[in-house]
């Protein structure tokens, strides 16, 4: 049957990347039939339905324009795969947990299996895209797979990172920094990449839309998590020592910021970051340093996680240190469990290492947030103490000796501290891991106030 589309573009993989990309695909290009599968019936099914599988601001709007014209969720792959032009790849690429590399390199499996399944289903050639973040050299690889049997099938692998963050996807994919495209240096390569092009350009103006060889495009994902992951981490270890000079980290990074040469994005000091890609894509450049025998470079970046992990170590032990030494009985109130907000994603996020903690010292927890309580429900199964799941943030403190913010949502910085703190066991105490309550006001209501990077504002 001749289809009505100009053309087929499948995605394998309907996640937090892949959903989000294709939506805007579709609804930026009606001239394309745009179809996404996934392994996974239940997430097919939710994004076939009104509640859709990721919380995202704008996605929902866009979804129910374009869901059924000419965007489609199924979990039929083989066809999809069979009568698709164009093939963007964006399964999970988690770290390894096994064997050689365990902890540090990407585990490879399931985009193994893809490039199996493309080879199996295929009956006239077509472009492969990577979408996920993968180690470079991941092309080759699959190229090799997909070369393996000889046929005269001809499958042009291309590296398209996707560079959106959570919480702000839609913006960031209806008017990114720039679109990234590397192919193979060759003919066939370069007339691959003008088709991907050819997709962009339909609402991205052309001089954002960058192309390089294709081990270039694979490691500049890599390294533009690590170096907005870097700024993070060189914040916190600052905030520490602001914490011991009388020194405001805000301050300095306001300071600092205004240097153009420095800029003022991604200096706010935190618990320490989360999401899936960032430990996982340092951890990822570190390994393939490593491989190389580059150790001092490999050293260097593995840092950036080490200084993470410092910093959400150092949030609980002051929690423990403030509260007396004791939390044994203590409830205490989690504000946000998200890795960032304006998302329901938990993955690596600070909050599930606090929560461990503080239920290791035998506290009582009260997890509250707007959309992540069903994940932390999940990340938290199996974990021995008490919890609670309380989305309003005023009933979730209630009663606690101490609130801790984790996430940095725009509700916990306007909402009634007078009315909580009344409501909360005295002493109360409030840890600000994101910074984003007025200190000196809620000082004032009587709280003992413990912010990042800036002394403690204490009524003893
Ligand atoms: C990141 C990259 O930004 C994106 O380009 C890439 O495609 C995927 O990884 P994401 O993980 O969704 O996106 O969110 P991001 O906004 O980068 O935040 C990551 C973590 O850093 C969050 O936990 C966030 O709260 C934290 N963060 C961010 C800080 O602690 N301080 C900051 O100044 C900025
Ligand atoms: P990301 O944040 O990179 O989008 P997610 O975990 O949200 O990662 O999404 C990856 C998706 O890929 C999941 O929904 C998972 O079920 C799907 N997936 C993994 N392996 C396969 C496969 N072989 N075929 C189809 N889908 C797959």
């Amino acid at each position: 049957m001749e289809s009505a589309f100009q053309k087929n573009i499948l995605c394998i993989g309907a996640g937090y990347v892949g959903g989000p990309t294709m939506a805007m695909i579709a609804y930026k290009c009606p001239q394309y039939r745009v179809n996404v599968v996934d392994i996974n019936p239940i997430r097919i099914q939710e994004w076939n339905s009104s509640e859709l599988p990721i919380f995202e601001p704008g996605l929902d709007e866009i979804v129910a324009e374009v869901r059924g014209k000419n965007l489609f969720f199924t979990t039929d792959i083989d066809k999809g795969i069979h009568d698709a032009d164009i093939i963007f790849v964006s399964v999970n690429t988690p770290t390894k947990t096994f064997g050689v590399g365990a902890g540090m390199a990407a585990d490879l499996q399931y985009w193994e299996k893809t490039a199996r399944q493309i080879l199996r289903c295929s009956e006239s050639s077509k472009i492969i895209v990577e979408k996920s973040t993968l180690p470079v050299k991941t092309a080759l690889a699959m190229e090799r797979i997909l070369k393996s049997d000889n046929s005269h099938i001809h499958f042009e692998v291309l590296s398209n990172p996707e560079f959106l963050a959570e919480g702000t996807a839609i913006q960031d994919l209806e008017n990114p920094d720039r679109v990234l495209i590397g192919c193979s240096q060759t003919e066939s390569g370069f007339k691959a990449m003008e088709q991907i092009v050819e997709i962009y350009a339909n609402w991205i103006p052309k001089e954002r839309i960058l192309t390089s060889n294709i081990w270039s495009s694979e490691l500049s994902k890599l390294v533009a998590n690590a170096f907005l992951a870097q700024r993070i981490s060189s914040i916190n270890a600052i905030s520490e020592l602001c914490e011991k000079t009388e020194a405001d980290v805000k301050e300095v990074a306001r300071a600092i910021g205004m240097d153009t040469r420095i800029g003022n994005k991604f200096l706010n000091a935190s618990v320490g970051f989360g999401g899936s890609c960032f430990q996982k894509d340092i951890l990822n450049l570190v390994y393939l340093c490593r491989s190389y025998g580059l150790n001092i470079v490999a050293d260097y970046w593995e840092s950036v996680v080490s200084i993470n992990n410092h910093q959400k170590e150092r949030f609980v032990l002051n929690m423990l240190k403030a509260m007396f030494n004791t939390l044994a009985g203590k409830k205490i109130c989690l504000f946000g469990f998200a890795f960032k907000a304006d998302t329901g994603d938990t993955r690596e996020t600070p909050a599930r290492y606090v929560a461990q903690k503080l239920l290791e010292e035998n506290a009582e927890l009260v997890i509250s947030d707007p959309q992540a309580l069903q994940n932390a429900q999940k990340d938290m199964h199996g974990v021995t103490g008490k919890i609670h799941y309380i989305k309003d943030p005023y009933a979730a403190a209630q009663g606690c000796h101490a609130i801790a913010i984790i996430t940095e949502w725009d509700l916990y910085r306007h909402l009634d501290y007078k009315k909580i703190f009344s409501s909360m066991n005295k002493p109360a105490f409030i840890f600000d891991g994101r910074n984003i309550v007025d200190h000196n006001i809620l000082f004032d209501i009587g709280f003992n106030v413990y912010p990042i990077g800036k002394p403690a504002l204490t009524h003893f």
